[in-house]
């Protein structure tokens, strides 16, 4: 089976705008279809590449302008250091999890196999699902369902699963499915399963909190004139990048010039974001919810 395929590859080259000598990062290398893209456009170029996820290292490419970083992009920066870079042309971030990582039952990423409920990206980590569904309390469950799952009955489901556990440990896909079962619609049940799965996964891989520290370093190591494209799955993803892109920061501070215009450090290379085409969703229906922003430091 395919690893993965890379979406709106075209689209990221061209954000991109490689320069042959230039020196670019892919924060999420995956199956490294984008960075054999990348590489291919590069002549003394180099291309430094992190997965935090083991299985992706088996993808490393063999050539001498390729780095592979086997951890967190959260770590950009400390890694760049390590490996004498200061600066860079471009960063891409293809956010979330690969088609291999649905694909694996053992993961326990999907809920079309009845697994054990892992969801780690980094199979080191200490924090997976099973921990999540088991120890979290009410509280934390309905916010996580409720933010990152964006369920209306998120209260509801926390409860279930609250009190499912009282006399059962929910170890796999199986049991969750059981424990809310009374709230289940008979049909298209999968909705609320793929609500629910991604809200656990975030949780468990805080996806959304290494976005935000991967951002702020994005910004420090990216050269003037330098492009950074962010492709994400998620609305809350999306906002964060729009929001970044926008201002520069997380604080919600914006610089003003005297005529009361936004200063930012970026200027926006696509104005909305960009989706994938008819065509490349006929081939790839993983493709469907990614977007794609893509800016230029000028400041
Ligand atoms: C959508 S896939 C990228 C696919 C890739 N662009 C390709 O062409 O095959 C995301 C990858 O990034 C990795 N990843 C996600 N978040 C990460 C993080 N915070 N640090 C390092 N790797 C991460 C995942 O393990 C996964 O392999």
């Amino acid at each position: 089976m395919e690893y993965h395929v890379p979406i709106m590859l075209n689209e990221c080259l061209e954000g991109l705008n490689i320069k042959p000598n230039g020196i670019y990062i892919d924060a999420t290398f995956g199956g490294g279809g984008h960075s054999q893209a990348i590489l291919n456009q590069l002549d003394k170029g180099k291309l430094i590449a992190f997965d935090q996820d083991a299985d992706a290292m088996e993808n490393r490419i063999n050539d001498e302008r390729f780095i592979f970083v086997h951890h967190n992009f959260k770590y950009l920066k400390n890694f760049l250091k390590y490996h004498g870079i200061q600066q860079v042309d471009g960063i891409l971030a293809d956010l979330g999890v690969s088609s291999h990582h649905f694909d694996e039952k053992e993961r326990g990423f999907s809920y079309r196999f009845d697994s054990k409920l892992d969801m780690r990206m980094n199979t080191q980590s200490e924090l997976s699902a099973i921990e999540v569904l088991n120890n979290y309390d009410l509280n934390e469950l309905t916010r996580i369902f409720k933010e990152f799952g964006e369920l209306s009955n998120a209260y509801k489901i926390a409860g279930l699963i609250v009190n499912y556990r009282k006399n059962n440990k929910i170890t796999t896909t199986g049991q969750l499915f059981e424990a809310i079962k009374e709230i289940t619609p008979a049909n298209n049940e999968y909705k609320l399963y793929s609500k629910l799965f991604q809200a656990i996964r975030m949780e468990v891989n805080k996806e959304l909190e290494v976005l935000q520290l991967f951002l702020n370093q994005a910004i420090n190591v990216l050269k003037i004139g330098g492009r950074l494209a962010v492709i994400t799955f998620h609305s809350l993803e999306d906002r964060l990048v729009k929001n970044f892109f926008k201002t520069g920061n997380f604080s919600g501070e914006v610089e003003k010039d005297f005529y009361g215009n936004i200063l930012s450090p970026f200027k926006m290379i696509t104005k909305k974001p960009l989706e994938a085409s008819a065509d490349e969703l006929k081939k790839n229906s993983r493709a469907a919810s990614a977007k794609l922003r893509i800016v230029e430091k000028i400041l």
